[in-house]
C-alpha cells in the first residue's frame, strides 16, 4: 500500500464528486438552523479534502456559501478562481509563505473554483463552509456553459472539466 492509500484509509476518506477525496468532520449542532434565502442551513460544516497524484484535480464548481480552506500536509495545491465578472485569480495553498504559499484561502460564495495538485503524491487541506454545505448549493461546471460564459479562460476551463 502506498503512503497515499494509507492516508485515505487512516483518515477514512471517500471519493468526492468534484474529484479528490473527502470526509465530513464537523456539522454545527446549533438549532434552529439558519434561515437563508435558499432554505434552512447548518451554521457551519467542515471537511478534510485530499488531492493525489492519481486524482489531482478538483473540477470547476461553484458554491453559494463562503468556503475557508486550510493547508495541512503534503505538496502545495493550486487554486483557480473566476468571479462573477470573469476575473481570474490564482492562489497556492501550501506550507511555505516565503514561496508565496497561503496557509489559508477564502473563496467567497458565488465564485467558480478549480483546484490542482501539480506535482507530488498528495496535498491535504480542510474546508469550512459557512453557512453549512448542501449539495443544492453546489453547481458543477459544465464545460460548454463555462466556455460560453468565460471564453477568455478556455484553456483552464478545458483543463479542469471532464
Ligand atoms: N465541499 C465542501 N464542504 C463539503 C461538505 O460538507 N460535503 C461535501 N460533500 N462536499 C463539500
Amino acid at each position: 500500500m502506498t503512503k497515499t492509500e494509507a492516508l485515505i484509509q487512516q483518515l477514512q476518506l471517500e471519493a468526492h464528486v468534484e474529484g479528490g477525496f473527502f470526509r465530513r468532520t464537523y456539522e454545527s449542532g446549533e438549532r434552529p438552523l439558519l434561515d437563508t434565502a435558499y432554505g434552512p442551513r447548518l451554521r457551519l460544516t467542515s471537511i478534510l479534502y485530499l488531492l493525489t497524484r492519481t486524482a489531482p484535480i478538483g473540477r470547476w464548481h461553484l458554491n453559494r456559501s463562503d468556503i475557508l480552506h486550510f493547508y495541512h500536509l503534503g505538496e502545495p495545491i493550486r487554486y483557480y478562481l473566476i468571479d462573477d465578472c470573469g476575473q481570474l485569480s490564482t492562489h497556492t495553498l501550501g506550507p511555505d509563505p516565503s514561496q508565496g504559499h497561503q496557509l489559508q484561502l477564502v473563496v467567497p460564495g458565488g465564485v467558480w473554483k478549480a483546484s490542482h495538485l501539480p506535482h507530488g503524491d498528495y496535498g491535504l487541506i480542510s474546508e469550512a463552509v459557512c453557512p453549512g454545505f448542501e449539495f443544492d448549493d453546489m453547481s458543477l461546471g459544465a464545460r460548454a456553459q463555462l466556455l460560453h460564459r468565460f471564453p477568455q479562460h478556455a484553456a483552464l476551463i478545458e483543463q479542469f472539466t471532464p
